[in-house]
């Protein structure tokens, strides 16, 4: 007889209750099936279907030129494979920063065309309307403060971010109007370590951190950077598990090898 084990789905609710106990909360990037495959049966939390797609996968050197179509597309995949993580996708740039109605139009479309769980936008008290607006239609929100990749031009360089004292309070006020609006959380990026302790004591929403040191909620990282597939990547907040562009690219080269020396395929590899 085989026994069905039932896998129960993480929630908004699940993280808040895991703060609540003081358990930290694992959050991950994954943009296709077969990752988030791998992803979901380690036991991650939250799979973020994140816009470093837009990187990663499609090689553009910024966020800003992902589509929402495309985002769609990765979400639905990781969709398919996500049987226990909380699947949260990336608002992409231009999808909700020129009015609350487009926004909400952008993650109604998110949810319904992806079965995602949730949406992730960048932004404080600026996009107030547009989170809001997307709360009300039932749609769970998750914001991004600190570094967020979609202003970048703005910024001018990806450094730490609110080290000057009035943009540290702005984050300060930003973390506490989220929460007010009713996200569910809040990732802040690359930002001093004390100022994320601060935030996170100061909010009963989670708070995960990239960037932002050891007292978050929760953390995040980029797939692609902690498995090591992208050669050369290592920022200091960046612990790599696993150095899988050579380990990759080594068994590519042997592949290469055994073709040119005529050893692959064997007898017991033919029918
Ligand atoms: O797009 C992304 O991967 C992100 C994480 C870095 C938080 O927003």
């Amino acid at each position: 007889m085989s026994v069905n084990k039932e896998v129960k789905r993480i929630t908004t609710h699940t993280v808040q209750e895991m703060k609540n106990r003081g358990e930290k909360i694992a959050m991950l990037t994954a943009y296709d099936y077969s990752m988030a495959t791998i992803v979901d049966d380690a036991g991650m939390d939250i799979i973020l279907v994140g816009d470093s797609a837009s990187n990663v996968m499609a090689g553009h050197e910024t966020t800003l030129p992902i589509t929402l179509d495309q985002m769609i597309y990765h979400a639905s995949s990781v969709v398919r494979a996500a049987k226990r993580a909380l699947v949260i996708v990336d608002l992409p740039f231009g999808s909700y920063q020129g009015n609350s109605k487009e926004a909400l139009n952008s993650a109604i479309r998110i949810m319904k065309e992806s079965g995602a769980h949730g949406v992730k936008m960048e932004g404080g008290v600026e996009i107030a309307e547009s989170v809001s607006r997307i709360l009300t239609a039932g749609i769970p929100v998750m914001g991004h403060l600190g570094l967020t990749p979609q202003s970048i031009y703005k910024f001018g360089t990806y450094t730490v971010r609110a080290k000057q004292e009035a943009e540290a309070q702005k984050l300060r006020e930003d973390t506490l109007a989220l929460q007010e609006l009713g996200c569910f959380a809040i990732v802040v990026e690359k930002i001093p370590a004390m100022l994320a302790k601060e935030v996170t004591e100061s909010v009963q929403i989670p708070i995960i951190g990239i960037g932002a040191g050891r007292h978050c909620d929760g953390q995040v990282l980029v797939i692609h950077d902690m498995l090591g597939i992208n050669k050369g990547f290592k920022p200091r907040f960046l612990r790599q598990y696993a150095n899988l562009y050579d380990q990759m690219n080594g068994a590519i080269k042997n592949y290469i090898g055994d073709i040119k020396s005529k050893d692959f395929p064997n007898e017991q590899e033919q029918y």
